[in-house]
């Protein structure tokens, strides 16, 4: 009987209920938020798609933290998305408060599971629910590397005009200014990327990955992207539900790779059942690898921050 929790039921965290019980690997999807009612018409609302869309997962919404006793995983989605203008620093009070009750709650219920946080500013929350959990550094992952890689591919697939699904993208580091795309590791129909676009054009598209989350906030101008960070999260937890060890870039602790230590940052790692079974270490140029150590000091002083806040 596998069952995942998603904390927070707004729109981040119902598109990833939604995508993981249409996935059908899970048996029980639990929705909890603090709005009375939300989560159980969403639920209800989903689970009446079964009969149409042929799945069998059931989704329950709730506001009782004792129905999700006993997960397997829970995301942490609860919290405020950014407004427009709004860099991801200022939601740190407001969202640390949030994301530390909520991991009281979870750990308190589910003292075995893998904890998956969305939550921004990412690197900070994710850091903290590590330390308010308790739990060993590999059972608490973050998610931004996906979705930023997902971007990347996104726009050269357009730059380019190739189909989607023949590029390949990673970017690691930081989830915002000193995220680092990684050329070197891009390929276009398995040619290098470097191979097919010139330098300037690389730069663009690079600069528009870091600033894709904005961009998006600029459009809907309240509330952020949550079709591709839904799928990104989503793949995550069935990467661990299925123990699948499948290789993705996540926000990891850093245990001396890239003679990077003590802190939570963007990497490819294999995820299964346990969370991160491993941080894969990649051969990166030396541009690449200094804008890593530069996203791991910028992330180190951040989460200085954290010591600020009035819990
Ligand atoms: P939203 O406003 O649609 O939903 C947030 C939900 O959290 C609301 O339903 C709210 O009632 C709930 N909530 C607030 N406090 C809670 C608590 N203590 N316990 C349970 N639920 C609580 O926002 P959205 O779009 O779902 O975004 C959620 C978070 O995800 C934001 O912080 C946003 O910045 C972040 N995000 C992160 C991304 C990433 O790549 N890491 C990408 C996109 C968004
Ligand atoms: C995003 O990148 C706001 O972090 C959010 O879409």
């Amino acid at each position: 009987m596998s069952k995942v929790t998603v904390v927070g039921a707004g729109k981040y965290g119902s598109t990833t209920v939604q995508r993981l019980a249409e996935a059908d690997v899970i048996d029980e999807v639990v929705m909890i938020d603090i709005v009375d009612g939300l989560p159980q018409g969403l639920a209800l609302d989903m689970n009446q798609s079964r009969p149409v869309l042929g799945y069998r997962t059931l989704v329950t919404g709730t506001n009782d933290y004792a129905d999700t006793a006993g997960s397997d995983v829970v995301v942490i989605t609860a919290g405020l998305p950014r407004k427009p203008g709004m860099s991801r620093m200022d939601l740190l009070g407001v969202n640390a408060k949030i994301v530390k009750t909520v991991t009281e709650e979870v750990v308190a219920y589910s003292p075995d599971c893998v904890i998956i946080v969305v939550t921004n500013p990412l690197d900070q929350m994710t850091t903290l629910a590590a330390d308010v959990s308790g739990f060993p550094k590999e059972r608490v992952i973050g998610q931004a590397g996906m979705l930023d890689s997902a971007r990347l591919a996104h726009f050269i697939s357009e730059k380019v005009d190739v189909d989607v699904l023949l590029v390949k993208a990673v970017t690691l580091g930081s989830h915002g200014p000193t995220m680092v795309p990684v050329p070197s590791l891009c390929e276009i129909d398995g040619k290098p990327m470097t191979e097919v676009l010139d330098a300037e054009t690389i730069d663009e598209l690079v600069d528009r990955t870091r600033g894709g989350g904005a961009e998006i906030v600029a459009f809907l101008k309240t509330g952020s992207a949550y079709y591709a960070p839904s799928a990104a999260a989503a793949a995550m937890v069935e990467a661990v539900i299925t123990d699948s060890g499948a290789e993705m870039p996540v926000c990891a602790w850093m245990t001396g790779e890239y003679g990077i230590d003590g802190v939570y940052l963007g990497v490819l790692a294999k995820l299964g059942a346990g969370g991160v079974t491993g941080v894969t270490e990649v051969a990166l140029t030396e541009e690449e690898a200094a804008g890593l150590l530069e996203a791991a000091n910028a992330v180190k002083a951040k989460v200085a921050d954290l010591e600020e806040i009035d819990f």
